[in-house]
C-alpha cells in the first residue's frame, strides 16, 4: 500500500516568479474524488491492472458518501415480486421524463450484480430472517409499472449505508495498490487541444504544488450542496469538478435542477433518511392531519422526493406549518416498535436526539424540506465519458475525461432522483468506468510530456486569490450567494424570483474581484481554500440560476409558478450551460434527451402524466 504514494517526475521550475515548485506524477489513470463512485472506479482501475492515483481533498472515509443513510437501490426481489423493468420504469417516472433512458435502462440492469459484489467485498447489509439482504420501501418505488403496491427495494445497511460502502470500497481500493493522495485538493484541469491530460492540485498540509499527468482523468467530486443556505451536504460539497469543467470551456448539464430532501432536521439542515418514511413515518400538519395523502393518494408519504417537499411548501404557506412561527412540518416515528427504529433507524434516532433534542419514540421530529442533490452536473455516457454537443451530434466524447457520482449528469435522475437511485449510480457508474478504463488505457503507455503552460490556469488562479487584497471577506460573499440560492432558487420558483435571483448572482459573481485573502497559509481551512471553494461554488450558482430562469415550464425539481405544466414539445431537452469567466456571463445551449433505450428488451417509455 503506498499512502501519499510515489513521484514519479522531477522538480518544474518556479512559476511567474512566485515560488512555486512543482512535484511533477505521471499515473495511467487520475480519479479525482474518494466517495462512493470515486473509490468504486478506484477499484475497478487497479484490478485492470492500470497504474491509478486516487486524489481527495479530505481522508477517503470522510468523503460525503460516508452520510448516506437509507439505502441503495436494485431489483432483488428478496421482499417481493420485483425486475430491473419495474425499477427503470419507476426511474424514468421519477425523472419527469428528462432522464436518458439507454443510461437508465444501463443503470438498473446492472444494479443487483454491483450490489452482490458490495456484499462480497463485505458491506454489512442488515439481513431478513432467511439471511438475505434486507431491503426497504423508498419514495416513487413501485411494481407492475406503477400499477401495483410501493416496492421493497432499497437495500440498507441500517441507517448507515453509505457509511457502511464507503468503508469497504477503502479497503478494497487499499487491498488492490491504489495509490492515495489524501488532503490534496485540485485546482484545474490541464487541457490541451480538447484533450485532458491531467490536473493540478495543492497539497494541503504544506502548500506544494503537484502535476498529475495521465491518460484519463476520472473527476468524481460530487456535488455543490454548499451553493445554498441550508443542505444535507457536508462542507466539502463545493462541487470543485464541475467548476474545473466549467473553467475548462466544457458545458455542465440540467442544473436547475436541484433537489430539496423533505426532511431535513428543522434548523440544522441534518438528513433524516426517507427511510424513516419506508419503515412507515408519516407527515403532519398543525392539524395533525397526514396531509400527503391529499397530494399523492396512493403513495402518500412515500411519493418521490420533489412532490413531497412541494406538499410540505404550500402546507405551511397556506398557514398549515407547526412551532411558533408554523414554519416547519412534523415526522412521526414515535407509533413504531422501538425496537425497529433501534435496529433500523438508530443513526436517525441519534441525529433527532443531539440536533432537535427528540425522543423519536415519544415526539415527533420537526423537519423541513432541504437542498440534497444536485441532479446537473458534467454530461457523460454511460461509460462515463464526457460528452459534448458538437454540431448535429450531441455526444462527441472528450477524449481523457470522465465524470461519475453526483458530479456528474449521465442523465439517470433527469430533473428529480429517486432516493436510493444516488448509491446505486455510484457504484454501478463506478464499475463502469472502471470497465471502459481497462479498454482505453494501456497500462504503463508513454505519455507525451506536458506542454510548458499547463499549470498556468491552475496556478494564475491560485496566485491571484492567495495576494487579493480587496475588501470582501469570502466568508461574506459565500454568505451573499448562499441566501440569494435559497431565498430565489428553491422549491417554488417565478420568473420574477429567478431574474432578480440572477441580478443578484451575478453581482455576487462580479464582486468576486473585489476579495480580500486574510490568510494565506497553507494548510486545510485556511481563507485561501475556502475561497479557491468560493469560486468553485459561485460558478455553479451562476449557471444554477441562469438554466433556471430560462427553462419555462415544471418538470421534476424545477416548479415554475409562472409555467406550471410540463411542456414537453418544447422542454423535452437536456439544458447545457457554459461561462465566459472573464466577462462573466453565462451562455445556455440544449441538446436532446435520449428517446432511445439500451437494448430491445425494454422499449422506450412514452411520456404521460405524472401522478401517484
Ligand atoms: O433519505 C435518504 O436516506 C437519502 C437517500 C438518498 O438520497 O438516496
Amino acid at each position: 500500500m503506498a499512502v501519499n504514494g510515489s513521484t514519479n517526475g522531477t522538480a518544474a521550475p518556479a512559476y511567474n516568479g512566485n515560488a512555486y515548485p512543482i512535484t511533477d506524477h505521471t499515473f495511467d489513470v487520475v480519479i479525482v474524488g474518494a466517495g462512493g463512485a470515486g473509490l468504486r472506479a478506484t477499484v475497478g482501475c487497479s484490478q485492470a491492472g492500470l497504474r491509478t492515483a486516487c486524489i481527495s481533498k479530505v481522508f477517503p472515509t470522510r468523503s460525503h458518501t460516508v452520510a448516506a443513510q437509507g439505502g441503495v437501490a436494485a431489483s432483488l426481489a428478496n421482499m417481493g415480486p420485483d425486475n430491473w423493468k419495474w425499477h427503470m420504469y419507476d426511474t424514468v417516472k421519477g425523472s419527469d421524463w428528462l432522464g436518458d433512458q439507454d443510461s437508465i435502462e444501463y443503470m438498473v440492469r446492472n444494479a443487483p450484480a454491483a450490489v452482490y459484489e458490495l456484499e462480497h467485498w463485505g458491506v454489512p447489509f442488515s439481513r431478513t430472517e432467511d439471511g438475505r439482504i434486507y431491503q426497504r420501501p423508498f419514495g416513487g418505488m413501485t411494481t407492475d409499472f406503477g400499477k401495483g403496491p410501493p416496492a421493497q427495494r432499497t437495500c440498507a445497511a441500517a441507517d448507515r449505508t453509505g457509511h457502511a460502502i464507503l468503508h469497504t470500497l477503502y479497503g478494497q481500493a487499499l487491498r488492490n495498490h491504489t495509490e492515495f493522495f489524501i488532503e490534496y485538493f485540485a485546482i484545474d484541469l490541464i487541457m490541451e487541444d480538447g484533450v485532458c491530460r491531467g490536473v493540478v492540485c495543492l497539497k494541503l498540509d504544506d502548500g506544494t504544488i503537484h502535476r498529475f499527468r495521465s491518460q484519463l482523468v476520472i473527476l468524481a467530486t460530487g456535488g455543490y450542496g454548499r451553493a445554498y443556505f441550508s443542505a444535507t451536504s457536508a462542507h466539502t460539497c463545493t462541487g470543485d469538478g464541475n467548476a474545473m469543467v466549467l473553467r475548462a470551456g466544457l458545458p455542465l448539464q440540467d442544473m436547475e435542477f436541484v433537489q430539496f430532501h423533505p426532511t431535513g432536521i428543522y434548523g440544522a439542515g441534518c438528513l433524516i433518511t426517507e427511510g424513516a418514511r419506508g419503515e412507515g413515518g408519516y407527515l403532519t400538519n398543525s392539524a395533525g392531519e397526514r396531509f400527503m395523502e391529499r397530494y399523492a393518494p396512493s403513495v402518500k408519504d412515500l411519493a418521490p422526493r420533489d412532490m413531497v417537499s412541494r406538499a410540505m411548501t404550500m402546507e405551511i404557506r397556506e398557514g398549515r406549518g407547526v412551532g411558533k412561527n408554523k414554519d416547519h412540518i412534523f415526522l412521526h416515528l414515535d407509533h413504531l416498535d422501538p425496537k425497529i427504529l433501534h435496529e433500523r433507524l438508530p443513526g436517525i434516532s441519534e441525529s433527532a436526539r443531539i440536533f432537535a433534542g427528540v425522543d423519536v419514540t415519544k415526539e415527533p421530529i420537526p423537519v423541513l424540506p432541504t437542498v440534497h442533490y444536485n441532479m446537473g452536473g458534467i454530461p457523460t455516457n454511460y461509460h462515463g465519458e464526457v460528452v459534448i454537443k458538437k454540431g448535429d451530434d450531441p455526444d462527441v466524447v472528450v477524449p481523457g475525461l470522465m465524470a461519475l457520482g453526483e458530479a456528474a449528469c449521465v442523465s439517470v435522475h433527469g430533473a428529480n432522483r429517486l432516493g436510493s437511485n444516488s448509491l446505486i449510480d455510484l457504484v454501478v457508474f463506478g464499475r463502469a468506468a472502471g470497465l471502459r478504463a481497462a479498454e482505453i488505457v494501456t497500462a504503463g503507455a508513454k505519455q507525451p510530456e506536458l506542454p510548458a503552460d499547463s499549470a498556468d490556469l491552475a496556478l494564475s488562479r491560485l496566485d491571484h486569490f492567495r495576494f487579493a487584497k480587496g475588501s470582501l471577506p469570502t466568508a461574506e460573499l459565500r454568505l451573499q450567494m448562499q441566501r440569494v440560492m435559497q431565498n430565489n432558487c428553491a422549491v417554488y420558483r417565478t420568473g420574477e424570483t429567478l431574474q432578480e435571483g440572477s441580478k443578484l448572482i451575478h453581482e455576487v459573481w462580479a464582486a468576486k474581484d473585489q476579495i480580500g485573502v486574510t490568510d494565506r497559509g497553507l494548510i486545510w481551512n485556511s481563507d485561501l481554500v475556502e475561497t479557491l471553494e468560493f469560486d468553485n461554488l459561485i460558478v455553479q450558482a451562476v449557471v444554477t440560476m441562469d438554466g433556471a430562469v430560462n427553462r419555462t415550464e415544471s418538470r421534476g425539481a424545477h416548479a415554475r409558478e409562472d409555467y406550471t405544466e410540463r411542456d414537453d414539445k418544447n422542454w423535452m431537452k437536456h439544458t447545457l450551460a457554459s461561462i465566459d469567466a472573464t466577462a462573466h456571463t453565462v451562455s445556455l445551449d440544449y441538446r436532446p434527451v435520449h428517446s432511445y433505450t439500451m437494448t430491445n428488451e425494454m422499449q422506450y417509455i412514452e411520456p404521460k402524466a405524472r401522478v401517484y
